[in-house]
């Protein structure tokens, strides 16, 4: 780049044409390549850069310094987190015996193999609920633990749910081996109960504490107390309260298995099979009411277990098919059970229906919210199966005779759960919010419906309503 020789000239004191030349020689290579001038911005950046760009190595080194600490104190704070979170049971010591102390009793020892099963960490309800005076009622692979305030809860072999005061919860736990939480069963057979700790202890809203050292593999039950005033002596033990507060719905499984089974019989019904194996698909629901003038041809007076000073009737198959249920029933140890209820006649349900909706008047009710309140438990008049003769209701003594939802808390319900199908009978009138909408009725655990052994299959294997099997409203 060329200068203008005249304006340099001008704005200093004459320089001899030497003197011009070096200097013109200097500002040239100044234009050519600035990096080479001498420090003139004196900005803290600048300095900063300057030094960063001196010390390459030292700033690298810093740098990754720097990055290590911050990744050890992220890794510090999760494993804090982890540690602080981390449920107990997961810590125990793998193979050593574990010595859990039941309240006041001596300090038990168990193998590690006999409480950790699957990697959870068991006890046994058995145990506890003689501690604690539960009241245990149920079968070999069913049992309902009630406290003393009559909050309940209720285990069944193999089941990853449990039943709290009602509520069907998910038993979920974390697992000794991989840490993660997962649902795990009950372990239910004669003699024994065995629960998850960890779902054990979160069951009980007050009434005990359960408190694991991991480090000697120790479990500590104890009883809490409450104190009714300042004076110690007067603490009362807190009833115990099963709550279902913190847990998971269960959701029931849909899947369907599409194999039909065959039944075992624990009792020789082949005098009845001819019986159970008929069919009678009859369908009578407030869409399909029978005449006021129907009444079976076939009524047969039921000879198995009924409520005192009355004569019940069903028609024919159905009353030979119930007598082989119950007396299976009784072979496998359900005694307290017995029908309730039978045929109907048209008159008798008009008498029935008539009193209940009278009942809601008496409450407080008008006509039509009287009917409607009656109709969801009560069929009306030629609106009833008990008038076609092929369904009873059961009860039993321990619910007084009464019709409550109760009876699924019972042996008999159990029983009839897993196989009345095998006799041709099915449940009318299940639970959920989808089959009430279809069947027209709440749900009546105690009223059982004579379809034949097949259909009594398959509606029971798919969970279906006599409507859906039938392909009918
Ligand atoms: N409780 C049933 C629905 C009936 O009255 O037939
Ligand atoms: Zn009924």
């Amino acid at each position: 780049m060329k200068r203008n020789k005249t304006s340099v000239k001008n704005s200093r004191d004459p320089l001899s044409a030497e003197e011009l030349t070096v200097l013109e020689a200097g500002m040239e290579h100044m234009q050519d390549d600035r990096s080479k001038l001498p420090p003139h911005d004196r900005s803290e950046h600048a300095h900063i850069w300057r030094f960063l760009r001196n010390h390459k190595l030292l700033c690298a080194v810093s740098i990754l310094l720097a990055l290590l600490l911050l990744a050890g104190l992220v890794v510090g704070v999760i494993l804090l987190i982890h540690h602080l979170t981390a449920p107990t049971d997961t810590q125990l010591q793998e193979g050593d015996p574990i010595t859990v102390t039941f309240f006041d009793r001596d300090p038990m020892e168990f193998d590690y193999d006999s409480l950790v099963k699957d990697g959870v960490f068991y006890i046994d309800m058995m145990t506890v609920a003689d501690c604690l005076n539960l009241k245990i009622s149920g079968t070999e692979h069913r049992l309902c633990f009630e406290g003393s305030d009559e909050s309940r809860i209720l285990f069944e072999h193999e089941k990853t749910y449990a039943t709290i005061n009602g509520f069907a919860v998910t038993i979920s736990v974390p697992r000794i081996d991989n840490k993660e939480t997962s649902p795990a069963p009950a372990l239910v057979s004669a003699g024994s109960c065995l629960v998850p700790v960890s779902f054990m202890s979160e069951a009980v809203e007050s009434g005990f504490s359960f408190k694991l050292n991991s480090e000697t593999n120790t479990l500590r039950i104890r009883r809490v107390l409450t104190m009714v005033d300042n004076n110690k002596e007067n603490a009362i033990p807190s009833p115990v309260l099963f709550t279902s507060d913190p847990f998971e719905e269960y959701i029931f499984p849909e899947e369907i298995d599409p194999t039909p089974r065959n039944p075992v019989y624990s009792i020789d019904i082949s005098s009845y099979e001819k019986y159970i194996l008929a069919e009678e698909l009859l369908l009578v629901n407030k869409n399909n009411p029978l005449k006021s003038s129907h009444e079976p041809n076939d009524l047969s007076k039921l000879t198995c277990p009924t409520a005192k000073g009355k004569e019940y009737y069903l028609k024919k198959n159905a009353a030979r098919a119930l007598s082989a249920m119950m007396a299976a029933m009784k072979a496998d140890g359900v005694t307290d059970v017995y029908v309730t209820s039978a045929y109907r006649s048209y008159a008798r349900q008009e008498d029935l229906y008539d009193s209940y909706v009278q009942m809601h008047k008496n409450e407080g009710m008008s006509q039509a919210q009287a009917e409607k309140m009656a109709s969801t438990y009560s069929a009306r008049a030629g609106e009833s199966e008990h008038q076609s003769g092929l369904c009873i209701d059961f009860t039993t003594n321990s619910m007084n005779g009464a019709l409550e939802t109760d009876f699924e808390d019972t042996d008999a319900f159990l029983w009839l759960s897993e196989h009345a199908w095998e006799y041709g009978f099915i449940l009318r009138y299940p639970e959920s919010e989808k089959k009430v909408a279809i069947t027209g009725y709440d749900y009546e655990p105690w009223h059982y419906r004579f379809v034949g052994r097949a259909a009594a299959e398959e509606i029971d294997r798919r969970r279906l309503t006599l409507e859906e099997y039938l392909g009918k409203a």
